[in-house]
């Protein structure tokens, strides 16, 4: 398995792995399609990466600039990249955004998350940047809120900070060394994650 720069070549590919990470519920129309892939590459090729083994690609991860001044106002998607074309990337921001990181469900728990991360915290020094900063689902936050009655999304989110609970996005990103700063509410249309996210942030 290789993590390099994403290519034009890619694309279909990063497409196909979209479908295959993202099932039902997460709204279909929310995934990546081969015309925002392309612009991604046009407005900012050092940003995206692909993980590729046997010649298919099974990881991505998907970034843009931001300002710090737009991480310390509220989080939404919108607010955040501005749309699937990352109307929103800054040429001059000080921070790298991580839109999306998808991993083929029959390579997960093999590093290639890791590798993808290494490679955008790698960006992030060569570019002499403030920091990385995403917003990252919480999808088995429904689930544990059917089962124990709590609602609250910082409740759930400490205790899988403290290993109490296991979510199966979160978790890895904590691993990889990203911290928790907060809850953001209405995040994005994702009914598994209660609509949010949980921000969080790694400086070098
Ligand atoms: C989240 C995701 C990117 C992780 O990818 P991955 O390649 O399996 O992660 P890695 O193998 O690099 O694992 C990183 C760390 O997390 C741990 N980990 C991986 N999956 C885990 C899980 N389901 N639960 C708990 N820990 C997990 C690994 O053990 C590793 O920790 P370690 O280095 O201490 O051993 C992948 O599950 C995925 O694509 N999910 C669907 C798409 C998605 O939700 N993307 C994020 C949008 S915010």
């Amino acid at each position: 398995m290789v993590v390099r720069p994403m290519s034009g070549q890619d694309i279909d590919g990063a497409v196909a792995l979209q479908k295959a990470c993202f099932p039902d519920p997460f709204p279909e129309e929310l995934l990546w399609s081969r015309c925002h892939l392309q612009r991604h590459l046009e407005i900012f090729p050092e940003g995206q990466f692909a993980a590729v083994e046997s010649g298919f690609v099974v990881g991505t991860a998907s970034s843009l600039l931001i300002e710090s001044e737009r991480w310390s106002g509220p989080h939404s998607w919108k607010r955040l990249a501005g749309d699937h074309f990352f109307s929103g990337h800054n040429p001059s921001g000080d921070l790298l955004y991580g839109a999306d990181i998808s991993v083929h469900p029959n390579h997960r728990g093999k590093g290639i998350a890791k590798a993808l991360y290494s490679a955008r915290f790698r960006l992030v020094e060569e570019l002499g940047l403030a920091g990385f900063v995403t917003c990252c689902r919480i999808p088995d936050w429904l689930e544990w809120s059917n089962l124990t009655g709590i609602l609250d999304k910082t409740e759930y989110c400490l205790r899988v900070i403290k290993g109490e609970i296991v979510d199966r996005t979160l978790s890895p990103l904590l691993r990889i060394g990203l911290k928790f700063a907060k809850v953001s509410e209405n995040y994005m249309d994702d009914v598994e994650s209660g609509n949010a996210a949980a921000s969080l942030e790694w400086m070098p």
